[in-house]
């Protein structure tokens, strides 16, 4: 995706921006995984690595005790999350910081949970995994969220649409094996069910859309942004059962 212009990342930003989570996912799939934590320190130090705005931080601050860094490396999201970490009165407890998940700048072994919605693929899933090995203490957990294929032989426009985003994209069994080899004992892992994708992410974006076309129809060039974006819930709604959203809960051995 390096080559999209910098207007393309505008107009893509005044779409996700607003929306409260940049990626499927909701508190109830959240609450799941947290219950499969079930030696989580009552005070625990926890990393929320990619955390767009933080609409899983938020959520993660009324979930569990102890302290809370989220890392971007979008300023804007940042800028949001700080924003809503104000209006809620949660400075004590949510820290939200410019960086790069490859090189987060935390402490090795400082970490109790590190959790990560959509995000990790971003470097790589084998090495972010060995980035979040080192940032966890041991019998620290490790939870995200990844894209995998469901079935074999996706039609092309998918298997397009996601060799632009997430070329690498493998099988539930693909990810397994990458904790496994990395050191990690699984815990357990479940499918995103499909009001995860569409609550707070593809039905606020085509809201949005809607909002935004209208306003944009004397500019082609963020017409054409806007009708790319569409693309993605339209996808969802006929070809979802090509591809998951996968929950995983791991942990770093004692
Ligand atoms: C699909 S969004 C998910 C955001 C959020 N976790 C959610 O589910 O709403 C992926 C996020 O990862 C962030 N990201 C991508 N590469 C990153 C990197 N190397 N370091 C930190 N964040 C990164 C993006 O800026 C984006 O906010």
């Amino acid at each position: 995706m390096e080559d999209l212009t910098p207007r393309f990342w505008e107009v893509f930003w005044e779409v996700f921006g607003s929306l409260p989570r940049q990626g499927p996912g909701n508190r109830a799939s959240a609450v799941k995984a947290l219950a499969m934590c079930g030696e989580l320190p009552e005070q625990a130090a926890v990393l929320d690595l990619g955390c767009g705005v933080g609409g899983q931080t938020l959520q993660l601050a009324e979930l569990v005790s102890g302290h809370i860094t989220a890392l971007d490396s979008h300023a804007p999201a940042i800028e949001s999350l700080e924003q809503s970490v104000v209006e809620r009165g949660l400075a004590d407890r949510i820290t939200a910081v410019v960086g790069d998940m490859a090189q987060p700048g935390q402490d090795q072994e400082s970490f109790d949970l590190v959790w990560s919605e959509g995000a990790l693929y971003s470097i790589g899933l084998s090495n972010a995994l060995k980035v979040c090995y080192e940032l966890l203490r041991p019998g620290g957990y490790l939870v995200f969220t990844d894209a995998v294929w469901r079935k074999d032989n996706p039609p092309a426009a998918v298997k397009a649409s996601f060799d632009l985003d997430y070329p690498s994209m493998g099988t539930l069994q693909d990810d397994l094996t990458a904790l496994s080899t990395c050191g990690f004992e699984l815990v357990g892992n479940f499918t995103l069910p499909d009001e995860a994708w569409w609550d707070d992410f593809y039905t606020p974006m085509e809201a949005r859309l809607a909002e935004l076309l209208p306003q944009y129809a004397d500019d082609p060039e963020a017409t054409a942004v806007l009708k790319q974006v569409a693309e993605e819930p339209e996808m969802h709604r006929r070809y979802g059962e090509y591809y998951a959203y996968e929950f995983f809960v791991a942990r770093r051995p004692l």
